[in-house]
């Protein structure tokens, strides 16, 4: 994670050493003067020291990732004020005989110190990671250091004596000018993360804030920190890609296990009632016959012989006798049946339409017991066999919830448990009750357990020990994280061949509440003794 609140501090300490070392040079520029006494040099000068060792820190926490290590280990050692002055020489090629410490009493002495005071601020600001660019009221770059040009792919003769609007997206320079002028009147603020160009054209971001100063030629200046965070962006929206394909495997597992569910439950009344209907067709069909032939008998009665009338009797008789089958006889039932089998879609749709609650994704007093029951009827087809499922559910207050994703929960837990027990003899106990400001909720199976090896593990995104197409090894992560938004706590205890039981306390009121789980339970299990 990208830890911006450091870089920004990073930056504000940085952007204050510079003004102590402006302050430090303007006091050493008068002691050279004669202005201030000569014992006050060598004050100056550690006190230098230890500004720069500060800003050298600064800017190396700024421009590092947060991972790395910390910028003290990284940082520059803090310098004497000797040493200093000989990094100075060895840096100056042009002036390579630059003297050790001048005596502060010589008055050869002052120029020298003014000289090199000079050449001291100018090597720290060449050599700090920040960039750095002076730009006059025009907009006009005066001044780029090192790390400002390296930034932007330029050299300083490139940049120097150009509008500082070469570095912004062409669709914006206009906005640039104003806000330019508008800082240089004292009415916006820099300060913050802008998308500027490369010279090479490619988008880069960067971390900026700004300084108002007066020039030597006593015109208003702008002064800009820069720090390139381009990398920092990049990492966050990577970061933010893999949430995204989190969240969306997330959605469709949990998406696939409820339609899979509800298209087995829904396939079982939608068989018998297809059964039903085509014998029902069969039916009518004979009795349309039957119907048929009572119309000519009506027709032999009126104008045939009492001969063929007796005929069409018999056939009418042999036609009735047909009808008044097994599924005659069965017809009403079917019809029951089939209504009834027409009614449990019906309600299942319904408890999907509950379950998932599409209709209200909101925020809103929830029913925990209601909800598990709305979780039950969708997880019904999943117990087979002899499984058993035992409710316990005291009253309940309502808590604050995201209903459906409650649902989510505690179809994953049941499913769990269905999918660890024996079908012939497996247990599930729910329960519920209150225990102070939480609603506990207890599941409890009696299946095969959990190793304590993977007991460590379960939480992990992708974890599972199912067979491929059974598991994705998605639904506790899931289930944490949701009970984790709610301010809750999900506990599991479990023993290898007796059973498991996942204990969820959810605040009735999570708003009033301060987290209570850990923030990663990946690291290491909050469960294990
Ligand atoms: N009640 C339980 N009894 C035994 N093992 C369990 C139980 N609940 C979870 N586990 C173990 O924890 C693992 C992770 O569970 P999780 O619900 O996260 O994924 P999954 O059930 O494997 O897959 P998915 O939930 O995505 O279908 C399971 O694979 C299983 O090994
Ligand atoms: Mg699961």
């Amino acid at each position: 994670m990208i830890d911006y609140k450091k870089i920004k501090k990073s930056l504000k300490k940085a952007l204050k050493a510079i003004e102590q070392m402006e302050m430090l040079d303007i006091l050493m520029r008068a002691q050279a003067a004669g202005h201030l006494p000569p014992n006050t040099f060598q004050l100056f000068s550690q006190e230098f020291a230890k500004v720069s060792q500060s800003l050298n820190q600064a800017t190396h926490s700024a421009t590092l990732p947060s991972s790395s290590a910390a910028p003290s280990e990284n940082a520059l050692p803090p310098m004497s004020y000797q040493e200093w002055l000989k990094k100075l020489a060895d840096r100056q090629s042009t002036s390579p005989s630059v003297a050790p410490a001048p005596s502060p009493l010589s008055t050869a002495g002052a120029d020298e110190a003014l000289r090199q005071s000079e050449q001291r601020l100018r090597t720290i600001i060449d050599s700090t990671p920040l960039g750095i660019v002076i730009t006059n009221e025009d907009g006009i770059i005066e001044y780029a250091n090192q790390a400002y040009c390296d930034i932007y792919g330029y050299t300083a003769q490139e940049m120097i004596g150009k509008p500082f609007t070469i570095v912004v997206p062409p669709e914006k320079k206009d906005f640039w000018m104003d806000l330019h002028r508008k800082y240089l009147d004292g009415y916006k603020e820099i300060r913050g993360e802008w998308e500027v160009r490369h010279k090479s054209g490619r988008p880069i971001y960067i971390l900026a804030d700004a300084a108002r100063i007066i020039g030597t030629d006593g015109k208003r200046k702008k002064v800009t920190f820069v720090s390139d965070i381009t990398e920092m962006i990049k990492l966050k929206e990577e970061a933010r890609q893999s949430e995204l394909q989190l969240l969306q495997a997330e959605k469709m597992s949990s998406l696939g296990q409820m339609v899979a569910g509800l298209a087995h439950e829904m396939n079982t009344p939608l068989g018998f009632v297809r059964n039903n209907l085509e014998l029902l067709e069969s039916k009518h069909l004979e009795i349309r016959e039957l119907l048929n032939a009572y119309d000519k008998l009506r027709t032999q009665i009126m104008y045939g012989t009492p001969n063929d009338v007796a005929m069409m009797l018999a056939q009418i008789d042999q036609l009735s006798q047909k009808v008044k089958n097994r599924v005659y006889e069965q017809a009403p039932s079917l019809y029951r049946n089939s209504i009834e089998g027409i009614d449990r879609i019906q309600d299942l749709i319904l408890n999907l339409k509950n379950f998932s609650r599409l209709d209200e994704a909101s925020f809103k007093p929830t029913n925990v017991n209601e909800s598990i029951e709305s979780t039950l009827k969708i997880a019904n087809h999943l117990f087979k066999g002899g499984i058993q499922v035992i409710k316990e559910f005291s009253p309940l207050p309502d808590i604050m919830a995201y209903p459906a994703q409650l649902n989510q929960v505690f179809l994953n837990l049941i499913t769990n448990a269905v999918q660890a027990v024996d079908e012939r003899n497996g247990r599930i106990v729910i329960r519920t009750m209150q225990q102070g400001d939480n609603v506990v909720i207890k599941i409890a199976d009696n299946g095969k357990g959990i190793p304590p090896e993977h007991l460590k593990r379960i939480f992990e995104p992708f974890f599972t020990t199912k067979d491929v197409g059974q598991g994705t090894g998605l639904g506790l992560s899931i289930a944490y994280r949701i009970i984790e938004k709610h301010k809750g706590k999900i506990d599991v205890q479990s023993q290898v061949g007796k059973g498991t039981e996942f204990t969820i306390q959810l605040p009735i009121n999570p708003m009033q509440t301060t987290a209570k789980s850990t923030s990663s339970p990946f690291v290491e299990s909050p469960f294990l003794e």
